[in-house]
């Protein structure tokens, strides 16, 4: 058993893009058990875009502990509900070690073949917030052309694995780089991609999609949502996921120049939260579960190893150093 326990606070607001010097680690004593608690002792974290907007001021407190998900192992516990040795999922991330009860955890069954990681991307809050915004949202019917940005990220790198299971003729990706573009097309399964450097979204994607898309998954916003408007068919679809091009903006930006293309293209336009579709949660193993037994479907991540890396892969994730979801490891899996 350790005696002492680390963990990150936030001790600035960025302006612009947050930088290290905006956090610290510190040092303290082990958290102490107390009844009706179970002390984990982390083995993953979870870096994720949203933690950005947590940043802001209004939003999340300076010089407490910074939350995350997180997978950890149950150390010692006063709970009959949190066994040692238990493999659990909870939210008291960026620390080594987090007293939880039992309404706090959900202990993690183990499938055999499946990393436990997986409980942080495909399998995690990442692959639900993929499964909900096609399945529940857009609603993707088999025949259909999907476009989805930040294809190979955490969520993306899900969603068009997902999508091309639900039957969708035609999976487009935009990513920010070469390296991605294959990594979606060879690794991902998605039949066409573009990098969004390389000119104006709305021409790249028409270019990959001549006869137009019926859902856009987006991740990005900006310019992504304005050219995937301009791309839409008639009664088209937008599962609105994120704005990641936007989190680091100072001022909201405008909305898209041709939103109207909602009415003129009889579109539907919604967003979500994965956190009010949690009900989901064993749909989505149900489904995934197989499949990343058989290879048909893979966990698509970037693990960066060590406690002391954690902020570093926070802010690579963010200028989109990772192929599929960012995961910190901490801890021993075995
Ligand atoms: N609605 C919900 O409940 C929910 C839940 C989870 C996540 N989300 C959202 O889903 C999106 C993806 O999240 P994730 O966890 O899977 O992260 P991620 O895609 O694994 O990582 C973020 C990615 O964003 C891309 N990016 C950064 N700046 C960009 C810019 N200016 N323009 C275009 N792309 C940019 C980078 O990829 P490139 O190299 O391709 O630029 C980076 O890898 C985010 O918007 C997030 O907020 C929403």
């Amino acid at each position: 058993m350790p005696s002492t326990a680390r963990y990150v606070q936030q001790i600035a607001r960025p302006q612009g893009a947050p930088r290290p010097t905006d956090f610290t680690f510190l040092e303290g004593p082990l958290p102490t058990l107390e009844p009706g608690t179970a002390l984990v002792e982390n083995v993953y974290l979870s870096v994720d875009p949203y933690m950005r907007e947590v940043m802001d001021e209004g939003v999340g407190e300076l010089h407490t502990p910074m939350e995350g998900r997180s997978i950890g192992r149950v150390i010692s516990s006063a709970t009959p509900q949190l066994r040692t040795g238990d493999l659990v999922f909870h939210r008291q991330g960026w620390r080594t070690h987090a007293l939880v009860r039992p309404e706090e955890a959900r202990v993690l069954p183990r499938y055999e073949g499946v990393p436990l990681s997986a409980h942080l991307s495909v399998l995690g809050g990442t692959g639900l917030t993929a499964y909900v915004g096609l399945t529940k949202i857009a609603r993707v019917r088999p025949g259909e052309s999907v476009f989805i940005s930040a294809a190979a990220g955490g969520v993306g790198s899900a969603a068009g694995q997902i999508a091309r299971l639900l039957g969708a003729e035609r999976v487009i990706g935009s990513a920010g780089s070469a390296a991605k573009v294959r990594h979606a097309t060879e690794r991902l399964g998605y039949h066409a991609a573009f990098d969004y450097h390389d000119g104006p979204v709305g021409e790249l994607l028409r270019r990959a999609a001549p006869e137009g898309i019926d859902v856009y998954f987006d991740n990005v916003g900006g310019e992504h949502l304005a050219g995937a408007l301009d791309v839409l068919r008639e009664h088209g679809r937008v599962a609105w996921c994120g704005a990641v091009s936007q989190y680091n903006a100072a001022t909201p930006p405008a909305a898209p120049r041709n939103l109207y293309e909602v009415v003129h293209k009889s579109l539907r336009l919604e967003g979500f939260l994965v956190r009010n579709y949690r009900d989901a949660q064993r749909e989505l193993e149900d489904f995934l579960v197989p499949r990343l037994r058989s290879g048909e479907v893979v966990a698509d991540e970037t693990m960066v190893v060590g406690f002391d890396r954690v902020v570093d892969a926070f802010l690579g994730m963010l200028r989109g150093e990772n192929l599929g979801k960012m995961i910190v490891q901490v801890g021993d899996p075995a």
